[in-house]
């Protein structure tokens, strides 16, 4: 029997399989290759800073975050409603540049990014949450609204961003306002599919009097743990911005964070570990050393202009500069980098600021994945160098010892833009290797040894290609398949 077939239909098979495999091949190929989340932030004013600070949704790359969320949008008290607090940016109405959308957009070319939109923000503050919650009438008009206005500009999900319940002109009852609000939300949610997620305060005061962190975990998708601004110019001397341990117990430290939540019932797996890509800054008529008294002073960036705040690209740019006389000490106990000035020679002070490089993001990432946490969170990504314009750090494994002592290295990288946040994808699959030889050897009891190790070497892609491997070997089965099912059809014909 001959089977007929016709050109037209003969064409359209072909296009059909075709692009069956073209959308499977990009869904697998346009995020970071690891499986844990990485949600970025983008503060969208930073389109108004100026010069080579400035940063608009062009400069975004999809492929290093799996989740990106916009900031902020607002609270209208009036209605209890999510409104718009730049219409001219996020809005296309009057000739508006659209960036909901245009954020939203970029899903057709990277399936696998999620987007959010964000409610809330430092300057929002607390009170006209605390209000909207109390009522279960503006709270229901609230989620009914949010919803819709969420699918208006095809966002995948919310992110609560009330800075905090009961602080702040908050009221006591805020706190189990807030379940209720996550509750609500979570029941219309799931019928349209859409994430739930929250940023949540660092500090254990803050935790303890805001959060029901067991409640609020079983209705949120992810807790965004703001694990930064444990310490800055006000407290009068100088401090690290983001420690990832503090020595004698010490609260104010990333470790004690994200321990004490697990402790209080937070689930590992919800848990977003945040870095800051900034950092804190001071100015002491001292040396410029850990706890050097201030009075309270700070100083500001070219870019992002507020005073105690300089962002990674920011501080990257002052050390990449040979003749700025700045010096900076790694401090192993906290995982931080303290940079300082010169003493200048008119005022008598030293300019001195705390922050994350590299090295310190990997470290963090690390202690991530030995918690088994969901993924790293950024605040946020417009202060990396994304334009690649500082020198290369290059002691970012410096602390990852089983790899060094196995001669395992990161693979070279094809840009130079972005370097922290293309440490916290790297960091992830290399920690997770480092934390396996770990494992390994304290089952042996081997000590990393650079002389004489029992590790076995061999490079990361090598030996991470075991899960991918599966993933490469369905794909090239498919194109196998295609070609074979072309030569069917045409020889058939
Ligand atoms: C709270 O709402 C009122 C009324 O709309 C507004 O005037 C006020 O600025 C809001 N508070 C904050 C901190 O935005
Ligand atoms: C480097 O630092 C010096 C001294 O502070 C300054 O005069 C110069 O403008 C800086 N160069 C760049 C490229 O920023
Ligand atoms: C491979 O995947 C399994 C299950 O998804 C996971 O348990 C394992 O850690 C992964 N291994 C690597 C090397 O990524
Ligand atoms: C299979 O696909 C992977 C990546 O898509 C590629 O690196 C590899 O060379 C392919 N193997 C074969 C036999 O085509």
């Amino acid at each position: 029997m001959e089977m007929t077939w016709q050109p037209g239909n003969r064409l359209f098979f072909i296009l059909l399989v075709a692009s069956f495999l073209y959308i499977m091949d990009t869904e697998a190929k346009t995020g970071p290759a690891h499986d844990k989340v990485v949600v970025c932030y983008i503060s969208t004013w930073a389109v108004y800073r100026p010069g080579h600070g400035a940063y608009s949704i062009d400069n975004f790359d999809p492929s290093l975050c799996s989740h990106v969320v916009y900031a902020f949008a607002g609270l209208d008290p009036i209605q209890s409603a999510i409104k718009s607090l730049d219409p001219w940016q996020d809005l296309k109405a009057e000739y508006g540049k659209g960036g909901y959308e245009r954020l939203t957009g970029l899903k057709r070319n990277y399936p696998h990014l999620k987007v959010s939109l964000a409610i809330g923000g430092w300057n929002e503050g607390s009170k006209n949450y605390s209000n909207m919650v109390s009522d279960p009438v503006t709270r229901g008009k609230f989620v009914q609204h949010v919803t819709s206005f969420i699918r208006k500009y095809n966002f995948d999900g919310l992110d609560l961003d009330w800075e905090y319940p009961t602080q702040r002109g908050g009221a006591p009852k805020d706190r189990d306002n807030f379940v209720l609000l996550a509750k609500e939300l979570r029941e219309q949610f799931n019928s349209h599919g859409l994430l739930l997620t929250s940023a949540i305060g660092a500090a254990k005061n803050v935790i303890d009097q805001a959060y029901d962190v067991k409640q609020i975990s079983k209705y949120l998708d992810f807790l965004h743990i703001m694990c930064y601004d444990y310490h800055g110019s006000w407290d009068r001397k100088v401090g690290y911005n983001a420690p990832l341990t503090a020595p004698n117990g010490d609260p104010l430290s990333v470790q004690f964070t994200i321990d004490y939540l697990l402790k209080l019932g937070a689930s590992a797996e919800k848990i977003v570990m945040g870095v800051p890509f900034y950092g804190r800054t001071f100015k002491t008529a001292l040396d410029g050393n850990l706890d050097d008294e201030t009075d309270g002073t700070a100083f500001q960036g070219p870019f992002t202009r507020e005073d105690g705040f300089l962002g990674y690209n920011e501080i990257c740019r002052i050390l990449s500069n040979k003749t700025s006389g700045w010096t900076t000490m790694w401090d192993p106990e906290t995982s931080q980098v303290l940079a300082r000035s010169e003493k200048d020679i008119f005022s008598g002070l030293v300019q001195v600021v705390t922050f994350d490089n590299s090295r310190t993001i990997a470290n963090k990432v690390k202690f991530a994945m030995e918690r088994n946490l969901a993924g790293l969170m950024v605040w946020s990504i417009d202060t990396d160098d994304f334009l690649g314009e500082c020198d290369p750090e290059s002691d970012i494994y410096e602390d990852y010892k089983y790899l060094k002592s196995a001669n395992i290295h990161s693979p070279p990288r094809m840009n130079n833009n972005y370097p922290l946040l293309r440490t916290i994808n790297e960091a992830i699959t290399l920690s997770l290797e480092e934390i396996e030889l770990q494992h390994n050897d304290k089952e042996t009891n081997l000590l990393p040894n650079e002389e004489d190790n029992e590790i076995p070497h061999g490079s990361i892609s090598d030996r991470k290609g075991d899960n991918s491997s599966s993933n490469h070997l369905f794909k090239n089965a498919s194109y196998i398949y295609t070609i074979l099912l072309g030569i069917l059809i045409f020889s058939s014909a």
